[in-house]
């Protein structure tokens, strides 16, 4: 496969508003790190709308088309209110994540099995809003008929394993398993994302997975960005991506 092809990279600014909500000031002001974000050259921003508003705020969702230059990707539970904001302000993809109120940040992918009809009825009303639906879900491809019969257009294979793991056996049996689930999702007319846990460490083998199009980045980027700045901080990891694929 011609790996030649960009890689996009979508930048999660979660944590701009994580540093804003733990003293309620108005910095960072969350604009202006969209705005170096994309400096930097992201091709996406992403942000998630949690239930219990941890970080991102009703009103950042509300505002966000007129700070965004590229294309937005939001992140949220399949919930009846989050599925009404989503249809209100239509950005072009929607993530559909898993939600638990006590977690650190998203654990595990979505139980797509018992959530199937959920999440058909979601999937429907974000498409007649215009709106591609992507399921964030484990990279195991006997999720995959299920994914199909969902009919999301879009998957973002859940990292956060494989980024936690150390270097060994397991590492590599899940780098497989991501690599395995990639090949059969493409093949099967599925776009392939990826994200959670990734850094400016582990990103180069991800990246290297050809079927994949999109990453989405957040934690990592906001670290670096601490020393470097946020449009530095995207940069260097857009870097590590393209050299990934050539
Ligand atoms: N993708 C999804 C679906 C997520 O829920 C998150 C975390 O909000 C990310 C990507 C980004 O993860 P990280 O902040 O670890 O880069």
């Amino acid at each position: 496969m011609n790996r030649s092809w960009p890689m996009k990279l979508g930048v999660n600014i979660d944590h701009v508003a994580t540093l804003r909500q733990a003293r309620h000031t108005p910095y960072p002001n969350l604009s202006m790190a969209i705005a170096a974000a994309e400096q930097g050259g992201a091709d996406a921003i992403t942000l998630h709308l949690r239930e219990d508003r941890r970080h991102i705020q009703d009103a950042d969702v509300l505002a966000i088309h007129d700070h965004v230059q590229t294309r937005v990707n939001l992140e949220m539970a399949a919930t009846d209110e989050m599925i009404d904001i989503a249809c209100r302000i239509r950005p072009r993809d929607c993530c559909i994540v898993p939600e638990r109120r006590e977690e650190l940040t998203t654990e595990g992918g979505l139980d797509v099995k018992g959530q199937q009809s959920r999440l058909s009825v979601a999937r429907k009303q974000l498409a007649a809003a215009g709106i591609r639906v992507s399921l964030f879900i484990e990279p195991d491809v006997s999720l995959l008929p299920i994914v199909q019969a969902i009919g999301a257009p879009a998957i973002e294979l859940h990292t956060g394993r494989y980024a936690n793991l150390a270097p060994g056996i397991e590492r590599d049996q899940e780098l497989v398993r991501l690599k395995k689930m990639s090949a059969q999702a493409h093949a099967a007319g599925i776009q392939v994302n990826a994200g959670h846990g990734l850094d400016y460490e582990n990103v180069g083998v991800i990246a290297e997975i050809p079927e994949l199009v999109e990453l989405n980045i957040g934690h990592s980027i906001v670290c670096r960005a601490i020393f470097v700045g946020l449009e530095q901080a995207t940069r260097e990891m857009k870097a590590l991506m393209q050299v990934a694929r050539t």
